[in-house]
């Protein structure tokens, strides 16, 4: 059979990336194709080529070729990097963090939320992402709820355009869904809406995307750990040690032999409480220690330690993070954890 572009085409449509649920022509990783009599030369993109699926992706280009037009054919393939090529939906992003933890409840949305107006306040480009599909708290938090990002359409495809508040780009489903029609999500449908936030945005050139996790360690984490390019996970977790018990399991997921993603370190979420009346003590309510030996146990560090503040719930709910009141100690704690994971994402870097 003649090697035509159409019959090579066809062929590259069998071969499906299953992380992506979709053949690799349909997702556009084919770069480019050129057919010289019977020698095939196809450049293939990959989010990241250290990913075992380029392996077994260029095995199967390989097998479909030479099983339509024999194994005459040369076939040349040459992996790329979506970074190689400028490209790919995220190639703007430099940074990805997701903010963890294994318990809910525990601030993960109060600290994924000031985290990213503090990178903001640093002179860092941020974004944020709720990831958290079931119970998105994002659009609240930022006083955008009700408000509906813009969709345009780029080759026939809808590209959302993030809504901006307090110097940070902010996408969520819940902008989208209600959370009880979520509800009844299965899996898959799931981790196709987190796909299209991720990449069906235009987020365009973010030093920092901070992604506000759901608790646990369901779909969407795993997900997220597979096919993406995380920079790195801030665990959150309150101090006692039925909470730090459940972020050791999350951690432990990310830190998995294939998934290799940097637990850049621990946010201590409710270590204490200061009476407002007696501002030099203070009550260590939940108990102390649990998340030192954590942070000891995983060899990672304590990004920061947050009071339990009536404020960050006034605030959370008014959609005006703390973090925005330059004169709150609250706003103080989590300019050092920014700090500190601008620090860390540079080790991981160097
Ligand atoms: N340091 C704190 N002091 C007082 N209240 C806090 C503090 N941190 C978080 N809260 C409050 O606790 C509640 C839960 O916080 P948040 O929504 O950030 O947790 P979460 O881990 O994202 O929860 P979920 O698992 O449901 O997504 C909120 O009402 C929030 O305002
Ligand atoms: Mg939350």
């Amino acid at each position: 059979m003649a090697v035509t572009k159409k019959g090579v085409t066809d062929a590259l449509k069998e071969v499906i990336f299953f992380k992506k649920q979709n053949n690799i022509v349909d997702l556009g990783m084919i770069h480019e194709l050129n057919i010289n009599d019977s020698h095939i030369k196809v450049s293939v993109v990959f989010p990241e080529l250290a990913d075992p699926s380029v392996g077994i992706i260029t095995n199967s280009i390989n097998k479909v070729l030479k099983e339509k037009f024999g194994n005459d054919i040369t076939v040349d393939i040459r992996p790329m990097s979506e970074k190689e090529l400028g490209k790919g939906p995220m190639a703007g992003v430099k940074n990805i963090i997701a903010v963890i933890s294994g318990k809910g409840g525990v601030g993960k949305s109060t600290v994924a939320a000031n985290l990213a107006i503090s990178l903001s306040k640093a002179g860092k480009t941020v974004g944020i992402l709720d990831a958290d599909i079931m119970g998105p708290s994002v659009p609240i938090m930022f006083g955008v709820e009700g408000q509906k990002p813009g969709v345009i359409e780029r080759d026939g495809k809808g590209i959302m355009i993030p809504l901006e508040n307090y110097g940070v780009k902010i996408l969520s489903i819940g902008f989208f869904v209600a959370p009880d029609q979520a509800l009844m999500w299965r899996g898959s449908m799931i981790n196709n809406a987190f796909n299209q936030l991720m990449t069906d945005s235009e987020w365009g050139d973010l030093d920092y995307l901070v992604i506000d996790m759901p608790p646990g360690t369901g779909d969407i984490q795993l997900t997220l750990a597979q096919s993406y390019n995380i920079k790195g996970t801030v665990l959150v977790t309150t101090p006692q040690k039925i909470a730090t018990a459940d972020v050791r399991r999350a951690a432990m997921m990310y830190r998995q032999e294939k998934l290799v993603i940097p637990l850049l370190g621990i946010v201590e979420n409710m270590s204490y409480f200061v009476p407002a009346d007696m501002p030099d003590k203070k009550y260590y309510i939940f108990g102390r220690g649990a998340t030192d030996a954590l942070a000891e146990e995983l060899n990672i560090p304590i990004l920061g330690r947050i009071p339990i503040v009536e404020k960050i719930v006034e605030t959370g709910d008014n959609g005006e993070p703390i973090t925005l009141d330059d004169h709150s100690p609250v706003t103080a704690a989590f300019t050092d954890i920014a700090a500190n994971v601008m620090k860390e994402v540079e080790k991981v870097d160097a």
